[in-house]
């Protein structure tokens, strides 16, 4: 053979091979699998583990076993650079002390019951009052601090399973919950909840990640849009009130993009209680599918994360109680460096018959879906 008939035979044996493993020169390659690697053991010594799911566009997102954390999400900016928009730490210690539930799954109640305590069925349960006078994030060890068992489904997608004893942090019912964590083409993180119980009790799923879009700085020049004509006031300790209020003619009117930062500092009685955004939004919805919630855009990165869900409410949360004691990834974690947008039921359901249920009976299944998506303008 002479030597250029050799060099075809190279190259197209390499082209080949690269179709073979289904890669282009221009792409990244998708792994044959989610990778999985041993991230250290919890104070009791159970092992945690964490998975990279990656997309055929190169995004990727890290979740560990250890509360379900969404540790890093990177997604591209307007120039394609990769970033990582979520708050995290950078090994499992980070995420054992104290929490601000970065990135976690909360349940089995997410956010707050009031007094700590709810009826069921003519029975009273008294529940942890972790938040002042209230009960918040599912108690003193809610799911976010709980191991999860985990099951790659494919490269891109993590299901994560949890059983919830009877009695666990006082609430009624073995409560089996799955949530699945997707990672699109699309640059979209779909989370998928489902439940079912033994008992009557009561459940509401959510992911707390704090996002920033630009990766750094504080989140105040964030655009955001809120699909919302009311949101649920509340009292000094962060109950609602019972009223669903309008939202026109206040700081609360997202309807229309609005920077997070131009109102935060009304002097608003709302904004005072939460320190600047800190409630439940009730979304404007046309059926019971995935609708789009919010919008945030970023007009420094050019990112842009649309919010859909199933779920009738929101809550948006402006980092308010971050102070800079948090450190992790090259940041620190001050004021307003970050905001969450929870899907949900609203807080305090139990108490509330007006507000949309979220009691679950045995034989019936609780199942929502949330998808975070990215892209750029
Ligand atoms: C709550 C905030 C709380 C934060 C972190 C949010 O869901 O509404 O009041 O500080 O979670 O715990």
């Amino acid at each position: 053979m002479d030597k250029s008939s050799a060099r075809t035979l190279r190259i197209s044996t390499l082209a080949l091979a690269m179709a073979l493993l289904g890669c282009s020169s221009r792409e990244p390659a998708v792994p044959a699998a989610s990778t999985k690697i041993s991230w250290g053991n919890t104070p009791e010594g159970q092992p945690v583990e964490l998975y990279t799911l990656t997309n055929a566009k190169g995004s990727e997102a890290r979740i560990m076993t250890y509360g379900g954390v969404v540790v890093s999400l990177k997604v591209p900016d307007r120039s394609g650079a990769l970033g990582d928009v979520v708050a995290g730490f950078d090994n499992l210690e980070g995420y054992l002390t104290p929490p601000p539930y970065f990135g976690a799954i909360i349940g089995r109640y997410g956010n707050r019951i009031g007094g700590g305590r709810f009826s069921l069925r003519g029975k009273e349960y008294m529940l942890a009052k972790n938040n002042g006078a209230n009960h918040l994030h599912g108690g003193m060890r809610g799911f976010d601090k709980r191991v999860w068992s985990a099951k790659p489904l494919s490269p891109q997608s993590l299901e994560l399973s949890y059983l919830s004893k009877d009695g666990e942090e006082a609430y009624p019912g073995n409560l089996s919950a799955t949530v699945t964590y997707t990672l699109t083409d699309a640059h979209e993180l779909r989370i998928e909840y489902s439940a079912t119980t033994d008992k009557e009790t009561v459940v509401n799923l959510t992911n707390h990640s704090y996002f920033n879009l630009a990766g750094e700085g504080d989140i105040l020049g964030h655009q955001v849009m809120i699909q919302a004509d009311r949101f649920t006031p509340v009292d000094k300790g962060l109950i609602p009130t019972g009223v669903l209020k309008s939202v026109a003619g206040t700081p609360f009117d997202f309807r229309m993009a609005k920077t997070i930062g131009e109102r935060i500092e009304q002097k608003d009685e709302q904004l005072i209680f939460g320190q600047g955004y800190d409630h439940n939004w009730v979304l404007n919805r046309t059926g019971s599918g995935l609708e789009t919630a919010a919008k945030v855009t970023d007009p420094k990165s050019g990112r842009v994360m649309e919010v859909l869900t199933t779920e009738p409410g929101l809550q948006f949360y402006t980092g308010n109680f971050l102070d800079g004691t948090l450190q992790g990834k090259g940041r620190v974690y001050t004021r307003r460096s970050a905001f969450c947008m929870e899907t949900q039921h609203f807080p305090d359901s139990p108490n509330k018959p007006a507000f949309p249920p979220t009691v679950l009976k045995p034989g019936d299944t609780y199942r929502t879906t949330t998808v975070y998506r990215f892209s750029t303008i």
